[in-house]
């Protein structure tokens, strides 16, 4: 099964989760190919972190780099996103704009603090126009002491499980 796994992080932590989902799918045989949404804007310091509450409660379109990644060549495409301001970022959103329609299979995953998973992931499946085979959250917290490694083995297998179903 081909997967592509691509994420918008600008912390590190929705990266970490992408990198293990990867090293989990090689390691069931899947065959995981990895790549980042980057967006145009700089989002780095006060005013970047204001900025970014500010765009993802507006749902604002944002600029992002051409995919390297045919996204129709897949079986699979996860997305994961932060959480901001309780909603998908606008760079997972512009991804799923510009490329949900080619994309076969979905599923979605968000990185938090707390509290806004729901609807985050709400907003990808409303955003992209289609049914997540699989989803998930990750908290901050476990992402830094290791533990969400296990959370991603149950997503990866829940994800592989569900996208060999015929539809
Ligand atoms: C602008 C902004 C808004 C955020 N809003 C929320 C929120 O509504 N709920 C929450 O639990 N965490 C929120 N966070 C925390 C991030 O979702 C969390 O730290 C995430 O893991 C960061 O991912 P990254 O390191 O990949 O950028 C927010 C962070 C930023 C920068």
């Amino acid at each position: 099964m081909r997967v592509l796994v691509v994420y918008y992080s600008r912390t590190g932590n929705t990266k970490r989760v992408a990198e293990a989902l990867v090293e989990t799918l090689r390691q069931r045989k899947c065959n995981p190919t990895l790549e980042e949404i980057v967006e145009s804007k700089n989002r780095n310091g006060l005013l970047g972190w204001l900025r970014a509450g500010t765009d993802a409660t507006l749902s604002k379109q944002t600029g992002i780099a051409e995919m390297k990644s045919d996204v129709s060549e897949f079986d699979v495409v996860v997305v994961g996103t932060p959480v901001w301001a309780f909603t998908a970022t606008p760079a997972a959103l512009t991804f799923l704009r510009r490329y949900g329609r080619r994309i076969k299979k979905v599923a979605f995953f968000c990185t938090l603090n707390a509290k806004g998973a729901k609807r985050a992931l709400a907003r990808m499946q409303k955003v992209s126009g289609k049914e997540p085979v699989a989803e998930a959250s990750f908290r901050a917290k476990s992402i830094k002491t290791g533990e969400f490694v296990k959370e991603v083995g149950d997503f990866a297998q829940s994800l592989i499980e569900k996208a060999a179903e015929k539809d």
